[in-house]
């Protein structure tokens, strides 16, 4: 690759920080930006799958505690990826206020309040970039969407609004889809082979996705080459969406 295309995804001297990072998805996007040059600040609740650095809180009280520990550890966060996500799957009949708030801080609140500090700031400093990640499950149900799922069309909302307010200084939001993935998130529905292989079938890749697939998207989305992206949601679901 020449020095100019190189160029169009070169975090260098940039600071991400990444939610959900200590797993799945969110892991591999940290370790792609990381890949391609940023200083990554993860975070997530486990703290040893996040390593010394880490950040851990849990976002289900709130953005308070990964921006406070992010803010004491670099001056400014260039790149926001919202990767944090809950998806308990009780049947929507079953979920009582207390679980509908948790599910809304984890997935929807906490992309919120993470984009209201930091993308006004992004915005000061004339560059940015927010990541959603959002679902297939703000479109079209399946496996009990429930509050997830309202949570997650909340997502595509809110990336378009980020965009709307800051893009104009610089700052670019988009959101990533998956498909379906092989992760933690997803065991107990891949325990069913039947399950697995419906949703294999139904994809036009005939796989299901892996957190590595993510990696370059990221990355693009990340980067310098991709400022006049925004508002916009990428699927990276092997076609799911258009079957
Ligand atoms: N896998 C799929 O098929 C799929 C499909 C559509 C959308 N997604 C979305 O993709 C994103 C990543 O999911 P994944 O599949 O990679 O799942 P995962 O492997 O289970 O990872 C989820 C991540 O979210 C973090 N997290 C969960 N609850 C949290 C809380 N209360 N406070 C702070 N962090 C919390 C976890 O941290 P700890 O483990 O440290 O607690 C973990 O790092 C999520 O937004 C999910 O909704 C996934």
């Amino acid at each position: 690759m020449n020095r100019d295309t190189t160029a169009l995804f070169d975090l260098t001297g940039r600071t991400a920080l990444v939610t959900g990072a200590s797993s799945g998805i969110g892991a591999a996007i940290a370790t792609a930006l990381d890949g391609a040059g940023a200083r990554v600040l993860r975070a997530g609740r486990d703290r040893a799958r996040l390593g010394p650095d880490g950040i851990s809180a849990d976002l289900a009280h709130g953005a308070a505690g990964v921006i406070a520990q992010a803010d004491a550890r670099a001056d400014a966060v260039d790149i926001l990826v919202n990767c944090a996500g809950s998806n308990p799957r009780p049947p929507l009949g079953d979920i009582d206020d207390v679980l509908y708030r948790e599910i809304l801080a984890v997935n929807l609140d906490a992309p919120f309040q993470l984009g209201q500090h930091y993308g006004p700031r992004m915005a000061a400093r004339g560059w940015g970039r927010i990541i959603n990640v959002a679902s297939t499950q703000a479109h079209r149900a399946f496996g009990n969407s429930g509050a997830y799922g309202v949570a997650k069309a909340g997502i595509a909302g809110l990336t378009r609004s980020q965009s709307e307010a800051w893009a104009p200084s610089g700052v670019t939001a988009n959101s990533l889809t998956p498909g379906l993935v092989a992760t933690p998130m997803t065991t107990a529905v891949l325990a069913d082979p039947e399950r697995a292989e419906y949703f294999r079938r139904r994809a036009h890749t005939a796989t299901l996705g892996a957190p590595s697939d993510f990696a370059a998207a990221a990355v693009f989305l990340a980067g310098p080459g991709s400022a006049f992206v925004t508002g916009q949601n990428l699927c990276v679901d092997g076609g799911l969406s258009v079957t």
